[in-house]
């Protein structure tokens, strides 16, 4: 076969690449590389804990390699179609090239070397992530469909000054003078700055992700096993609490909200300034709380309410709830949606089932999501009849339409 020879085959071949032009790319790759880096503070969340930190530099490095291999295979291509184009009536082939043993080895040997570097860098800051300081504050998390619930632990020595002994309901004034800690649930995490933090995460049902973007911290909940995180705020405020793993159909609902009146719904992380303003603002009203509850059923009801991860689910307005999983409860009590569908029960006894029993009827239109409570302590999802009594008690005063 007799092929046309280029007529400018001299000029593209590799001896026409000079040096000066090498080392230009070289130049340009690598400060492309870093100016493409200096974008992560805009591309991340303010990094909110020390472990964000080595997180977010580990972050730069890669894109900083990743940044420099885009400019370099872009500008190769660029350069390509420019200088290798088809001149006006050239209609042959290239130069058939059967290999380059020195382009082979370079393009093997630096990806390995590059992918070993971000190996071994990747594994020495998730060792300095993966540590549990013992002298962090311990907070259980429990992620349920479709809540968060975060209970902390009180000793007797960590109760608030001037608690009057007297005024403490028997049973939990027992427990206290036993030496036994006492704990309360709240639907956010409360925590101060610099101080580390360790959560331990457990499910109520299916796999969840507990995901605090802002501290860049993210760990699965596993069915049946406990898992642990810890991160040092080194930031304070409130940063947004999501599930990462999808978990059902009000997946969307387990994340930090804004309501419309700019409330804080479901389940965020706050970092108080001190340990004495995360007693003083958070911890010991919260626990005052309990060792002094209201004697009217009603409000003990619309406090004790608030320990249970219904907000998840419900919209209830005197509370701020928003979640659209399960039947609006504003207004609930004027509502016997069994007693007209079935015939059966006070509206009194319903709502008592419906905590009890969920799913021996459920409202149409909804699907079998709520968890079970059980009055034994024992039992997974405990209420007690106490908190229960008062819960029916409270939601019977949510009528109207
Ligand atoms: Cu829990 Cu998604």
């Amino acid at each position: 076969m007799n092929h046309p020879k280029p007529e400018n085959n001299q000029r593209h071949g590799s001896a026409g690449i000079s040096l000066v032009w090498v080392i230009a790319g070289g130049v340009v790759i690598v400060v492309g590389g870093f100016l493409i880096s200096l974008f992560t503070p805009s591309i991340l969340p303010r990094a909110g804990s020390a472990q964000a930190v080595l997180i977010d530099d580990l972050f730069r490095v890669m894109l900083f390699i990743g940044g420099a291999i885009f400019i370099l295979v872009e500008g190769l291509l660029l350069v390509s179609v420019i200088r290798f184009r088809a001149r006006k009536g050239d209609r042959g082939d290239g130069p058939p090239i059967p290999g380059n043993t020195t382009l082979e080895l370079v393009w093997t040997l630096v990806p390995a070397i590059i992918v070993a570097v971000l190996s071994i860098y990747s594994f020495v800051v998730w060792n300095q992530i993966e540590v549990h300081p013992p002298e962090a504050l311990q907070v259980d998390v429990v992620g349920q469909r479709f809540a968060w619930t975060f209970n902390y632990d009180a000793a007797t020595d960590e109760l608030p000054p001037n608690v009057d002994m007297t005024r403490v309901p028997e049973e939990l004034a027992a427990t206290l003078n036993n030496g036994d800690p006492i704990s309360f649930s709240h639907p956010q995490l409360h925590t101060w700055l610099n101080h580390p933090v360790t959560v331990s995460m457990s499910s109520q049902d299916v796999n969840h992700a507990f995901w605090i973007p802002g501290m860049r911290m993210k760990q699965d909940l596993l069915a049946g096993r406990v898992t642990t995180l810890s991160f040092t705020p080194i930031e304070t405020g409130v940063f947004r609490i999501v599930c990462a793993e999808l978990c059902g159909s009000g997946h969307g609902e387990m994340a930090g909200r804004v309501t419309e009146d700019g409330d804080l719904a479901g389940a965020w992380l706050i970092v108080h300034a001190t340990e004495q303003e995360y007693l003083e603002q958070f911890y010991y009203p919260e626990l005052e709380k309990i060792l002094y509850p209201p004697e009217d059923p009603v409000l003990l009801g619309r406090q004790v309410i608030q320990n249970y991860p219904c907000a998840g689910c419900h919209t209830l307005s005197d509370l701020g709830w928003t979640g659209t999983t399960g039947p609006i409860l504003d207004g609930v009590a004027s509502r016997n949606a069994r007693l007209a569908a079935t015939g059966e029960g006070t509206m009194e006894a319903y709502l008592h089932d419906s905590i009890r029993h969920p799913g021996e009827y459920v409202v149409p239109g909804f699907n079998n999501l709520m968890l079970q409570f059980n009055p034994e302590p024992d039992q997974p999802n405990y209420m007690p009849d106490s908190d229960l009594n008062a819960i029916v008690a409270y939601l019977l005063t949510q009528t109207g339409s």
